[in-house]
């Protein structure tokens, strides 16, 4: 056979092994050239009598098959044509299944990698499944959501057969991948065997399949244990009758909107998709499938998520600088500080980039609470089975140290800086690394609103000196913005771009600037609030109106979890550099004179019971000297005004040149500030209404609340010359 993208063999016992190894790509994805390849198999593997049985593996290191190509999608403008690709891959998959179910031939998946999306569509199409036990590597999930679709490829039907409806729903709806043993227990594999003895396990599989023994006979007992574990009574209770199954889709409607808000698409037309096929059948469900999937590939919201994936892809390859500047190996990292920050940074370099840190603190109890922070992360890894216990306790016993001496710094190649947000202290921190550490050390600091330039003055070296701005929490939190002042040397700004991939960031760089992008953008969203208020929203219409548009939180829940005493001295330094734009009104400062700074000392625009959120504070108003009137402000003033003033700000950064490109503004506001992802970011959004009608609203609201509305000069020019940023 002449094959692309396959390896195709058959072993003397008439077990054929088909290997996917996709032409020059490190992953297995599909495409309609590997459907070509694949429509020469079945052909081959229907007509030829001497295959007795199928093992269908993949011939990478570390992939089974990804899914789909993703770039494909994008040129499928026409939701008929992607109908018709659907219809092509369900019949693929149906034509392997029926090699087992009507041919009698066994086909067995044997999966170590990722397996997802049309990768575990073809998977369930087989006839069973047996997956590597490589809990790091191997990952099986429907992640077709989290680009604005749905499983396309009967997935929506097969998985719930498989399964059952309500884990189906599970992994369909939220897109989560699941790990072997996961997949063991929820039936989603048949066995889970070491890597090196995959392929041939799944071989036997296939050759036990074709002469199965007789089942054996069943005891009373063993029946009982079989109803009465609760997995298979939530199957018969709710899944078997029509009445239990209304019940289980209502549920899982429930805490879909919930998440989602309304702002998706894609889960509610998945639920469908699982719904009619369980209520109508197979055939009326990939019908579902297909129709469904076609008018989501061309919605603005998968736009919008494969955009941001992409963004993310490129990133991946970017390497931050215009020159070839070489980036710089870095073993052994020095952390100044051991707080929230520091901890968590010391953390992702243990569990993520596998180098040493060094923290430097004040006195015992920082060295203690730095350390103890890394213990806890790296404890969570070994929980979640990402790190061995062993590995663990070699990790921290070798690569994680701390001190209060400086003098234990002078072999590091990188010092990270995360102390108390003030010019002078970082400065004279900075002043005395330099001292003890070598030329070629590179200094980064953490912080969150000083100019990098600011901190460098007067520094020995300032081409050594970078910003790495990392989010809370660390080990957590996608992005990492790397900020360079005109001195910084290029072979720096490479070496930290790398070493932030190490650590398992998304990193964009961005020119140096009060506030830098983050930080910035945040700036007059924040002040908004403080206007609303003064109008008269209420705090919950404030947070309900930006959770509704798709924010993760309010802003007003965030300036509680930031502190609202940090957030007034971000403010402060905002307001020097840009003025009007980002003042809120004075009454702010009544905050923090009332000793209000938030979830952390359990007084904020919120309550506190025993740490945990109870409801807004009613007393806020009051010290605010502003009066709630509900019901006066509309909730799309709310959102128009609030997310306006971030956008507005984003674009002049990008028009200042303090973001290289409208891409690294997007993946900035969603990663980092947790902009809601269907819009795809502030320029993206922008793109999506037309620039011309956002520089209108951003006009008709100027002339209502002044000049901190005024359209940023980019928007404006864009929107004289109908431009777009993409
Ligand atoms: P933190 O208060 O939790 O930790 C600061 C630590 O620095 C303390 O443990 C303190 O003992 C230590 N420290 C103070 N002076 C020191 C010195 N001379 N040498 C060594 N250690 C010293 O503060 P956090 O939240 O970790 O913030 C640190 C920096 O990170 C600040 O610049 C902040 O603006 C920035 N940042 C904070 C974010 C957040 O969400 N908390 C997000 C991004 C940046």
């Amino acid at each position: 056979m002449d094959l692309t993208h396959f390896i195709f063999d058959v072993d003397g016992d008439g077990i054929a092994t088909v290997l996917m190894d996709r032409a020059g790509e490190a992953m297995n994805t599909f495409s309609p050239e590997t459907g070509e390849d694949l429509v020469v198999i079945l052909n081959r593997l229907e007509q030829d009598d001497a295959i007795r049985g199928v093992v269908i593996g993949s011939a990478k290191p570390d992939n089974f098959l990804a899914g789909a190509d993703i770039r494909w999608f994008a040129t499928l403008v026409d939701p008929a044509e992607a109908e018709a690709a659907m219809q092509a891959a369900q019949d693929g998959f149906g034509r392997l299944e029926a090699l087992h179910l009507r041919r009698g031939k066994p086909v067995v998946a044997a999966i170590h990698g990722a397996c997802l999306g049309g990768g575990l569509e073809l998977a369930l199409a087989c006839g069973a499944r047996v997956s590597s036990d490589d809990e790091k590597r191997t990952q099986l999930g429907q992640p077709e959501v989290q680009l604005g679709l749905l499983p396309g490829g009967g997935g929506t039907q097969r998985l719930p057969r498989l399964i059952g409806i309500a884990s189906a729903l599970d992994l369909i709806l939220t897109g989560r991948p699941v790990r072997p043993r996961k997949a063991l227990k929820l039936g989603l594999v048949d066995a889970v065997v070491p890597r090196s003895g995959l392929l041939e396990a799944a071989r036997t599989r296939a050759l036990q399949l074709l002469h199965p023994p007789p089942p054996e006979p069943q005891t009373l007992t063993e029946r009982l244990n079989a109803y009465l574990n609760p997995a298979a009574l939530q199957t018969v209770v709710l899944e078997r009758n029509p009445i239990g199954r209304r019940v289980l889709f209502a549920q899982a409607e429930k805490a879909m909107l919930k998440e989602t808000k309304g702002n998706y698409p894609a889960p509610p037309a998945a639920l469908e998709c699982v719904r009619v096929g369980v209520e109508k059948g197979m055939a009326a469900g990939l019908a579902a499938e297909q129709a469904a999937f076609g008018r989501l590939v061309v919605s603005p919201e998968s736009k919008a998520l494969r955009s941001i994936f992409f963004a993310t892809q490129e990133l991946k390859r970017d390497p931050g600088i215009a020159t070839d500047a070489e980036a710089r190996d870095i073993s052994r990292v020095g952390v100044l500080g051991g707080g929230l920050m520091g901890g968590g940074i010391a953390a992702v370099n243990t569990t993520r980039a596998g180098v040493s840190s060094i923290i430097k603190e004040v006195d015992q109890a920082g060295v203690d609470r730095g350390i103890g922070y890394v213990q806890k992360v790296v404890d969570g890894q070994v929980k979640r089975r990402r790190m061995q216990k062993a590995d663990a306790w070699l990790a921290m016993q070798r690569q994680v140290t701390a001190t209060t001496d400086y003098r234990d710094l002078t072999d590091v190649e990188l010092v990270i800086e995360a102390v108390f947000e003030d010019l002078d202290l970082k400065r004279s921190v900075l002043a005395e690394t330099e001292e003890v550490t070598a030329s070629g050390t590179i200094f980064a600091t953490n912080t969150s609103s000083i100019p990098i330039s600011d901190i460098a003055r007067g520094a020995a070296r300032p081409a050594n000196v970078v910003g790495m701005h990392y989010f809370s929490p660390v080990e957590k939190m996608p992005l990492l913005e790397v900020i360079v002042t005109d001195q910084t040397a290029d072979w720096v700004t490479a070496t930290v771009v790398a070493f932030g991939k190490r650590q398992g960031k998304t990193v964009i760089v961005v020119n140096d600037g009060t506030g830098f992008y983050t930080t910035r953008i945040i700036g007059p969203y924040s002040a908004e609030v403080m206007y609303l208020l003064k109008d008269g929203a209420t705090i919950e219409e404030i947070d309900g109106a930006m959770v509704q548009w798709g924010f993760p939180v309010g802003p007003v829940t965030l300036s509680d979890e930031v502190g609202i005493d940090v957030g007034a001295k971000i403010g402060k330094i905002l307001e020097n550099a840009f003025g009007e734009r980002m003042e809120a009104p004075p009454a702010f400062g009544a905050l923090t004179a009332d000793d209000r700074r938030g979830r952390k000392n359990g007084r904020g625009f919120y309550r506190y019971e025993d740490g945990v959120k109870a409801g807004v504070d009613e007393s806020v108003y009051a010290v605010l000297g502003v009066t709630p009137r509900p019901g006066t402000i509309s909730r799309q003033e709310i959102q128009d005004r609030l997310s306006l003033q971030m956008i507005n700000e984003a674009a002049r950064c990008l028009g200042e040149g303090i973001l290289r490109s409208a891409r690294d503004g997007d993946i900035g506001a969603v990663m980092g500030l947790g902009f809601p992802p269907f819009r795809g970011g502030p320029f993206r959004w922008v793109d999506e209404l037309g620039a011309d009608t956002i520089v209108e609203r951003l006009r008709e609201l100027a002339k209502v609340h002044g000049d901190r509305f005024a359209p940023a000069p980019r928007l404006a020019e864009m929107a004289d010359k109908g431009e777009s940023f993409y």
